[in-house]
C-alpha cells in the first residue's frame, strides 16, 4: 500500500498540498532536529553533483544550493508534481555509474518496494568513497498518531482496529537493509517531541494522509466521519492536557 506507484504519484504526492500540511506539523516541535544541517555536515568534504533522490518539495535541495552553491544537485523523483528536474524511480536510477559524489534518500526509502534494490543503485551511482544519506523514522515516531487513527476508527465502528504505521518498512532499525551495498552504515537517532497546542494542525496532519490512507478505512467509514472523530478526540485532548503530545523519533544513516 505504502508502496504503490499509483496511490503515490496520483494522491499522496501529486502535488506540494498534502506533504507540505504535513510537514507543518513540526514548526511545534521543541528543540527541532535540523536534518538538512546534519546531511550538510555529513557531506562537508564533498564537491560536485550530488543527487536528491525522492526530493518531495525540495526542501534538501534549497538548503544546499544556499550552502553550499559549489554543489551540483540534481532532485529526483517519482512523482513529476513534486517539480524534480528528473522523474525516476529509485530502483532505477537514469544515472551512469560512479557519476555523483553523494547521493540523498531522505524519508522515502519506506516508500520503495524493494529498499536492497534502491540501495544497490545509490551505490552503483556514487563514486567509491562517497556518501549516501538516508534519514527516517524511528520505531516509536508519531506512535500518538497511530493510535488517535485507530480509537477514531474503533469509536465508529465499534471493532479493534490496527494503528496505521506507514513508516515500518524502513525505520531507524532497518540498517540492515542498506549495510548489503556500504561497507559501513552509522546511524545517529534523535528523541523529540511535538507539542500541538490546537486541534486544527493535528486535524491537517491527518487529512494529509488520506491519499494513501484513506483506502485503509473498514469499508462504509466515509472519509469525513472519520476526520470529525478525529477532531473531536484531539479537542478533548488538548482540554485535559493543554496540547495534543507527538512523540518524536528521527535520525539519519550515513552510508560509505
Ligand atoms: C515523505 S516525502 C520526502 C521528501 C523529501 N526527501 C524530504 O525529506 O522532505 C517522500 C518522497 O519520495 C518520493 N518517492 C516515493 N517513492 C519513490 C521512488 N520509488 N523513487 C523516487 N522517489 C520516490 C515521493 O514522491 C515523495 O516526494
Amino acid at each position: 500500500m505504502f508502496t504503490d506507484r499509483a496511490a503515490l504519484t496520483s494522491r499522496a504526492y501529486a502535488d506540494h498540498r498534502a506533504l507540505g500540511a504535513r510537514l507543518s506539523i513540526y514548526r511545534y516541535q521543541v528543540n527541532g532536529v535540523d536534518l538538512p544541517g546534519l546531511a550538510l555536515e555529513a557531506m562537508r568534504g564533498v564537491r560536485g553533483a550530488v543527487l536528491d533522490a525522492g526530493c518531495g518539495l525540495g526542501t534538501y535541495v534549497e538548503r544546499l544550493r544556499q550552502d553550499r552553491p559549489d554543489l551540483d544537485v540534481l532532485p529526483l523523483d517519482l512523482s513529476a508534481g513534486m517539480a524534480p528536474a528528473v522523474v525516476a524511480d529509485i530502483q532505477r536510477l537514469p544515472l551512469g555509474d560512479s557519476s555523483v559524489q553523494a547521493a540523498l534518500a531522505m524519508h522515502m526509502l519506506y516508500h520503495v518496494p524493494d529498499i536492497a534494490a534502491a540501495a544497490a543503485e545509490l551505490r552503483r551511482v556514487v563514486v567509491e568513497g562517497g556518501v549516501v544519506l538516508a534519514s527516517t523514522n524511528g520505531s516509536d515516531d508519531k506512535q500518538e498518531i497511530g493510535a488517535l487513527w485507530a480509537t477514531a476508527v474503533e469509536d465508529l465502528t465499534g471493532s479493534p482496529a490496527q494503528e496505521r504505521d506507514p513508516d515500518s518498512r524502513f525505520t531507524l532499525d532497518d540498517g540492515d537493509l542498506l549495510s548489503g551495498a556500504f561497507s559501513s552504515v552509522d546511524v545517529t537517532v534523535f528523541e523529540r517531541e511535538t507539542l500541538v497546542p490546537e486541534v486544527e494542525p493535528v486535524v491537517a496532519f491527518i487529512e494529509s494522509m488520506r491519499g494513501l490512507g484513506e483506502q485503509d478505512l473498514p469499508a462504509g467509514l466515509a472519509w469525513d466521519v472519520f476526520l470529525d472523530r478525529v477532531r473531536e478526540l484531539v479537542q478533548t485532548e488538548i482540554e485535559r492536557c493543554g496540547v495534543f503530545r507527538i512523540g518524536n523519533q528521527v535520525g539519519m544513516f550515513v552510508c560509505r
